[in-house]
């Protein structure tokens, strides 16, 4: 039996892989921010994970609950047309997609360390050619649009895959595009946004396939500290460690002013 932590487990992806670890008598604990949602699953934590004190605050609580982590899996999306800043200062998406992806990976690695076959798998967009990091204005408070700020979380979830790997090499960190997938696509979004998200739904494939490559990952890690797929095949991981290592040091330093 193995405890899988699964952020963004309350909807699409991220839940059907809840149901189905659960039905399988795994423990499982899902994190997201709706308890209607959540009240499938005994192992629950109602958390909105675009601030960083509260996925400290998980990261602490499932620490606690939990020595032994096997796998977490990184789920959590939202999408906003509009640009949001959260009350810690931080855009919303890459405080959400990206920070909180950073600190429960770091945070759960001592547990995670402790497992016979540990996996991250980080549910993002590897294999999307080159968008870029905003470097000198990460929050995109001079040219926000919601696409280039998904487009530069899953450019940070790359880099964040190269430099964890490089920290942590026992624990497999699995970077994953799952391609189109019907799920509920969280987001609040504009009209034009809206009609290209509707035909998302109805042309992306069913959750069920989605996640198959996903099951088969966590359940027989690679067993190499970074691997990426798309879509269940093997890609080349982009391995720019400089850029890498840059942006780790820009998040420890963004992140050491809210200690
Ligand atoms: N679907 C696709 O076509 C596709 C394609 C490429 C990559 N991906 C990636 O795959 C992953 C899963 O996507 P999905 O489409 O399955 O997700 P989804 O159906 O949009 O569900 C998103 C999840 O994130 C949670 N969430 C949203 N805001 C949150 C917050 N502030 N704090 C905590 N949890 C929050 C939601 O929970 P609540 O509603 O409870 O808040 C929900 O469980 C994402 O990383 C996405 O970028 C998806």
């Amino acid at each position: 039996m193995k405890t899988i932590v699964i952020s963004g487990g309350t909807d699409g992806m991220g839940r059907a892989l809840a149901r189905h670890y659960q039905d399988r008598g795994d423990t499982v604990v899902v994190l997201g921010r709706d308890p209607d949602k959540g009240a499938d699953f005994p192992g629950f934590i109602r958390t909105d994970l675009s601030s960083v004190a509260n996925t400290r605050k998980v990261v602490a609580d499932i620490t606690e609950a939990f020595p032994v982590v096997d796998a977490l899996v990184l789920c959590a999306r939202h999408f906003r047309s509009a640009r949001r800043q959260t009350a810690e200062g931080f855009e919303s998406t890459f405080a959400l997609e990206y920070l909180s992806r950073f600190l429960l990976g770091h945070g759960l690695a001592c547990s995670l360390n402790r497992a016979g076959k540990p996996v991250i798998v980080n549910v993002s967009g590897p294999g999307v050619p080159k968008p870029e990091i905003h470097w000198d204005d990460t929050g995109l408070e001079r040219g926000y649009d919601g696409v280039t700020a998904q487009m530069q979380a899953g450019r940070a979830n790359d880099l964040l895959g190269v430099d964890f790997a490089a920290r942590f090499d026992s624990i497999s960190y699995v970077l994953v595009n799952p391609g189109a997938v019907a799920t509920s696509f969280s987001g609040e979004y504009d009209a034009a946004t809206l009609a290209h998200v509707e035909r998302l739904k109805k042309f992306g494939k069913p959750v069920a396939e989605g996640i198959a490559p996903i099951i088969a990952l966590v359940d027989e890690p690679p067993g190499v500290p970074l691997s990426a797929f798309v879509e269940g095949r093997r890609i080349v991981p982009d391995l720019d460690r400089v850029a890498a290592a840059r942006l780790a040091d820009l998040t420890h330093d963004l992140l050491r002013s809210h200690a």
